[in-house]
């Protein structure tokens, strides 16, 4: 029986341009969408624009233009982005719509019939001039631990520590710069340190709930706190106007904070996309639902979709999400995107640049696991991995056989060998397949599909329809060999067809199919089938294409301000403010601590260490630096270490250095160690941390 199920990507604001950080999780969810399709499911994929909040107001200020002109253009923008990288929604949608206002108000009535909201007077900053209370991010000044100048109201960048706003030291608003005035306001909470929301929280992101991600659950754990021990604190839920969203129903000059609203807009999509389709929102949504739900999301924002969101359903009368799929970020050789080396690309830059979105569909569909793990785009290696698997190896296996069928045979197959070993591994291979892309793995997919590919190529070689061709009398079997090599293409391109729809599209054209789906990964093609003639699939990544891509996208920026956490998406939601000022240099020869803090040194422990080939002083070091993220340092100790003695050992980096391309390679960063500066002592001796510290702890 076909399964019924609604998907979502996370809602991106509407106040940013989609770049290839999202991308990642676009793309992951649109490829399990169109394997539930080929499997003949009913499955829906929506999303939307997140489009209320401060910045979004401020930013169309900014423009002069009113929030609604702007998120009506950033929504053009948006849609024809995920267009030109194939993601196919279903309905993409604005949280801006009356679908969303309806939810969103039913769920907080719901609520407050049920006890679960309450009002409480809290003191705020309040920017006087423009008459508006400011988000944190909105407020900047000293920070009271490490002194460093222009830091935000929730965390230090110099030092890394969290605060609250009103511990800044000299505070300034960034909207206006004028001195912050405490205010009080009446504020509206969601209780969730309620005792049926912590209930319903720890059985619902329990371990064996299956819910989560056992990392996720893991994390939820902590979240909640040992049990006995209630860690949940209420979420403040309403902001004061002047405010871009919804006016909370009986509170007049209340709305809705954006986050209340953002996950509503799944169900507001969804909502418009039943009125479009027919379907039955109860279906979907009733707590006894047969139907099942699915979030991809950033493990950013996870605290929201584990915790907030499902509390608030199943305490409004709602199903509860069936599973929520946290994927890691996106860095870029191995670094975060950074505008001045040109690696935060949009994803306009990449089209117009004349690159194909099925290669970096390939790509990332080659990286991408289950886990909650960061995934590198390596340009280099992008290049080497489409041209060689795509081109070199897929492509190939129809480019060297239909010209035959065309030309030779009148376009008709012969009868494919059933029994062929190539053929027999494909159709054998083909559920596990399906499962792996089920499961989100696609890369273990990707891996399975290029060895079957290796299987189909050496079928060509060993038959060489181009050598048979030319000997007279050999036509049967020219004609069976490009038959078999044909059908070795269909199914692998049934097996391909999630990550390269419109390849895939192409070659239903060309060898005259209906569109593939998975049970077609059991058949063969009739005798006699007739194929039209071959039109070109792919060609080559030019490399010279990515260095303009990078050019594109090259920002000059000062280096504070330069990188950016690709999925933490703060980038795109909050206006940053000019950069920090450079702090004056001491007279004395001296470093001031501004400088110093400066430097990010940071606890990594050594994960892998292997000799460099061809390098005399080098050992390239695989850095565990906290997160789940890794860095790659070359570090010139091979006179004084063996790199097997190296591997689990703690040691101290230097995490924003600047990445320098190698001969051998990207090193980003640099590990410290002692050396004589005295020209007796000999030796170079790596610094470790005392016991205790773990990978991703600052040293000051
Ligand atoms: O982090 C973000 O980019 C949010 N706009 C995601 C919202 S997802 C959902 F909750 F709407
Ligand atoms: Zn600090």
């Amino acid at each position: 029986m076909s399964r019924k199920i609604l998907v979502t990507s996370a809602l991106p604001y509407a106040n940013g341009a989609i770049h290839l950080g999202h991308l990642v999780e676009y793309i992951q969810t649109d490829i399990w969408v169109r394997s539930q399709k080929m499997a003949g499911n009913e499955c829906w994929y929506v999303c939307a624009d997140d489009t209320h909040g401060t910045p979004i107001m401020l930013r169309a200020e900014k423009e002069g233009i009113t929030p609604e002109q702007l998120i009506a253009r950033v929504h053009g923008e948006h849609a024809r982005d995920f267009a030109g990288f194939l993601v196919g929604f279903d309905n993409y949608y604005s949280t801006h719509s009356d679908e969303t206002r309806d939810c969103a108000n039913d769920i907080y009535r719901k609520l407050r019939a049920a006890g679960l909201i309450e009002t409480r007077t809290i003191e705020q900053y309040y920017d006087p001039v423009k008459q508006l209370f400011l988000p944190d991010r909105f407020i900047k000044g000293e920070c009271p631990k490490c002194h460093a100048k222009d830091q935000y109201g929730d965390n230090c960048e110099a030092c890394g520590a969290a605060y609250a706003p009103t511990d800044l030291i000299e505070p300034y608003s960034a909207v206006s710069g004028a001195k912050p005035e405490l205010r009080s306001s009446e504020h509206y909470f969601f209780k969730l340190s309620d005792p049926r929301c912590e209930a319903f929280l720890r059985r619902y992101t329990g371990r064996d709930n299956g819910v989560l991600q056992s990392e996720a659950a893991n994390k939820m754990q902590e979240w909640l706190g040992a049990p006995g021990e209630n860690k949940l604190t209420d979420w403040d839920i309403s902001r004061d106007a002047p405010y871009f969203g919804f006016e909370i129903p009986d509170a007049p000059g209340k709305y809705f904070y954006v986050w209340l609203d953002a996950p509503i807009g799944y169900m507001g999509s969804f909502k418009n996309l039943c009125a479009k389709q027919g379907l039955d929102f109860d279906e979907y949504f009733r707590p006894d639902s047969t139907t099942e739900l699915y979030h991809f999301i950033g493990k950013d924002i996870l605290y929201f979709h584990a915790l907030f969101w499902p509390a608030e359903l199943a305490h409004a009368g709602f199903r509860t999400p069936t599973r929520i799929f946290a994927h890691g970020f996106l860095t870029v050789d191995g670094a975060k995107m950074s505008k001045s080396r040109g690696t935060f690309i949009t994803a306009e830059s990449y089209l117009n640049t004349g690159l194909n979105p099925e290669w970096l569909r390939y790509y990332y569909a080659a990286k991408l696991s289950a886990s909650m793990e960061d995934i590198d785009l390596n340009l280099e290696d992008f290049c080497a991995r489409v041209n060689s698997d795509l081109v070199g190896k897929y492509v190939n296996i129809a480019s060297r056989s239909a010209g035959f069928i065309s030309k030779r045979f009148n376009g008709q197959l012969a009868p494919a060998d059933a029994e062929l070993p190539a053929i027999k591994a494909i159709q054998e291979a083909a559920g596990r397949i399906v499962e792996l892309y089920e499961a989100r793995e696609y890369g273990k997919a990707v891996r399975e599909i290029m060895a079957l590919t290796d299987g189909a190529n050496q079928y060509v070689d060993s038959v060489k329809p181009w050598e048979l061709a030319k000997q007279p009398g050999r036509e049967v079997e020219l004609h069976a060999a490009c038959s078999n090599a044909l059908n070795l293409f269909r199914l692998l391109t049934v097996l391909l067809k999630p990550i390269l729809p419109v390849v895939a599209a192409k070659v239903e054209q060309f060898m005259n199919l209906a569109p593939l789906a998975w049970a077609d990964a059991g058949t063969l093609l009739a005798a006699g089938h007739a194929i039209n003639a071959y039109e070109h699939l792919m060609t080559r990544v030019d490399p010279k294409l990515i260095d303009k891509l990078v050019e594109a996208n090259k920002e000059s920026l000062a280096p504070a301000a330069e990188t950016a956490a690709v999925d933490s998406k703060k980038a795109a939601k909050t206006e940053k403010p000019a950069a920090p000022k450079e702090a004056a240099p001491a007279a004395d020869g001296l470093c001031t601590i501004d400088d110093f803090m400066k430097v990010d040194l940071r606890i990594a422990r050594i994960a892998n260490a292997e000799h460099v080939e061809g390098a005399d002083k080098l050992v390239r070091l695989t850095l565990d630096v906290g997160d789940d993220q890794t860095r790659n340092v070359f570090a010139g100790i091979k006179a004084a270490y063996d790199p097997a003695q190296l591997v689990g050992r703690l040691t101290v980096m230097v995490a924003n250095l600047a990445p320098r391309k190698m001969k051998f390679g990207l090193s980003e960063g640099m590990v410290l160690a002692a050396s004589n500066v005295d020209g007796k002592t000999p030796g170079i001796y790596l610094l470790s941390p005392d016991s205790g510290a773990v990978p991703g702890m600052r040293v000051k």
